[in-house]
C-alpha cells in the first residue's frame, strides 16, 4: 500500500492533530526504523548548523578548512578551527531531540541511526547503533602511518598535533571532496532500503550522498517523516514534513510503551 501524503507547513496550533498521530502511528507500528540526523539536531544543544543563519559556512569557507588541500596548505589554522568546534562540543549536553531518538532505539525493534554529525552526541545521548557517515570530531587520525585515536582533550596542545610516528594527525572527519567511509554507507543505505519508516530530522537534505538516504527510502516504499525548522529539498517527497525544532517535535511523534490512557 502506497502511503498518502500529508504535508502540513507549521507547528502552529492549525497542525492537524491528526499529522502527529499518524506519525506516531507510523513508528509505533514500524517493525525496522532508520533516522538521519543533521547539525539541526544539534543546534538546540549550542552547536551551529553550517548553512543557514548562524551557520559556519557563512563566517567561514569551507575550501580554506575542510578539504585536504586546506589541510595540506596549513594545518594549524584548520586545527585552530576543528579545536574551536570540539571545545563548543565538549561544552553541549545532548536535547530532548537526541534523547527521543535514544528512547526510540530503545524500542524500536531494529534501529539505524544515520548521522552527519561528527559531534558524539547521540552517543552522549544513549543511542548505539549509530552509523557516523562524516567521521567523529573526537578522533585523530594520522596522514603518515594511519594510526587513528580517540582523543577528548580540550584544547588540543600543542597544535598541529602529531602522531609517535612523527607524522601529523589530521581531525577524524570527511572533508569536501573526500569518499565517505565505505562500510558506513553501505550499512547506511541497507538500513535505508530495509526500514519501514524513515525519519529525517534537521538536515538541509542538499550533501550528498547522505541526502540520497530518504530517496532510497521512499523508492523502497517506507513511511518517511521529516523534521525541519525550515523547507528542504526533500520536503516535497517525504509523506509527512513537520516544521519546527527537532527537540520540540521528536518527543512528541516518539512514544514509548507504557501509553498515556487517550483522553476521552
Ligand atoms: N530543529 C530542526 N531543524 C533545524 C533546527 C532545529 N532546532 N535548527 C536548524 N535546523 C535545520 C535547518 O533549517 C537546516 O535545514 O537543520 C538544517 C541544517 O542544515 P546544514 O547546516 O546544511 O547541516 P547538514 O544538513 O547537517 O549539513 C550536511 O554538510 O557542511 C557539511 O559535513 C557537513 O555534515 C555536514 C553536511
Amino acid at each position: 500500500m502506497r502511503p498518502t501524503t500529508i504535508t502540513k507547513l507549521n507547528t502552529g496550533a492549525q497542525l492537524s492533530h491528526s499529522v502527529f498521530a499518524q506519525a506516531r502511528d507510523w513508528i509505533e507500528c514500524a517493525r525496522s526504523v532508520a533516522v538521519l540526523t543533521g547539525a539541526g539536531i544539534s543546534a538546540e544543544s549550542g552547536i551551529p548548523t553550517f548553512r543557514g543563519p548562524g551557520g559556519l559556512w557563512n563566517n567561514y569557507r569551507p575550501e580554506d578548512l575542510a578539504t585536504p588541500q586546506a589541510f595540506a596548505r596549513d594545518p594549524k589554522l584548520v586545527w585552530e578551527w576543528y579545536d574551536m568546534r570540539r571545545q563548543r562540543v565538549a561544552a553541549a549536553q545532548p536535547n530532548a531531540g537526541h534523547r527521543a531518538l535514544a528512547k526510540l532505539e530503545s524500542h524500536a525493534p531494529n534501529f539505524t541511526l544515520i548521522t552527519q554529525n561528527v559531534d558524539g552526541l547521540h552517543r552522549a545521548a544513549g543511542n548505539r547503533n549509530i552509523i557516523e557517515l562524516h567521521g567523529n570530531l573526537w578522533l585523530l587520525r594520522c596522514v603518515s602511518c594511519g594510526r587513528q585515536e580517540e582523543n577528548r582533550c580540550v584544547p588540543l596542545s600543542p597544535l598541529p598535533p602529531q602522531c609517535t610516528c612523527g607524522g601529523l594527525m589530521r581531525p577524524g572527519v570527511v572533508w569536501f571532496g573526500e569518499a565517505l567511509p565505505a562500510d558506513a554507507i553501505r550499512l547506511a543505505v541497507l538500513a535505508a532500503e530495509k526500514c519501514d519508516v524513515f525519519l529525517v530530522c534537521g538536515t538541509s537534505a542538499v550533501v550528498y550522498p547522505a541526502a540520497s538516504l530518504p530517496e532510497r527510502a521512499i523508492a523502497a516504499g517506507a513511511h518517511v517523516i521529516e523534521v525541519n525548522l525550515e523547507k528542504t529539498p526533500f520536503s516535497q517527497f517525504a509523506h509527512i514534513s513537520l516544521r519546527g525544532k527537532c527537540g520540540e517535535l521528536l518527543p512528541r511523534i516518539i512514544r514509548v510503551p507504557p501509553f498515556p490512557e487517550p483522553v476521552i
